[in-house]
């Protein structure tokens, strides 16, 4: 029998609990869990500001943890079909703030889009911890 591996991708800083379900509900999904870390570059390309943990400290953070299996850098979201095909995903897990977005990868594996858990965000946080007296 052969092993499904799912493979995600996100930035995980200031890592918190939404992280955790997502990552938790991808792994259930398959055998095996790989993430894409979003590097520090490419979080200043496209947000415009560092995350406040470098892409060391983020993937030490996620391969930490016991539902993942791996963890890579991920430099170019425009890489999606190349770092898929690298790791022999069957499975394709993303936010549904992306929904629709990486239907492009569907002739490779398949795409899910996941319910984002309510109420929290990194960036939430940072405004949050930024404006306590
Ligand atoms: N995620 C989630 N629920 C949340 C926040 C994030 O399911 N409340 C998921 C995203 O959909 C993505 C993964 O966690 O699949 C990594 O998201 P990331 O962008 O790193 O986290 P955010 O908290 O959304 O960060 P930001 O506020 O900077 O966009």
């Amino acid at each position: 029998m052969s092993i499904r591996t799912v493979i995600t991708f996100g930035t995980f800083d200031v890592f918190h609990v939404g992280h955790v379900r997502v990552l938790k509900r991808a792994a259930a999904l398959g055998d095996r869990l790989v993430v894409g870390v979003s590097g520090d570059a490419l979080n200043v390309a496209k947000k415009g500001r560092p995350p406040v943990f470098s892409q060391e400290e983020r993937l030490e953070i996620v391969s930490s943890l016991a539902v993942v299996d791996g963890v890579f850098l991920e430099e170019s979201l425009e890489q999606k079909r190349d770092y898929i095909l690298e790791h022999e995903a069957d499975v394709l897990v993303m936010g549904d703030d992306w929904a629709g977005k990486f239907d492009w990868v569907s002739d490779v594996c398949e795409v899910v889009y996941l319910a984002r858990t309510p109420s929290v965000s990194t960036t939430g946080l940072i405004e949050h911890i930024a404006g306590l007296p």
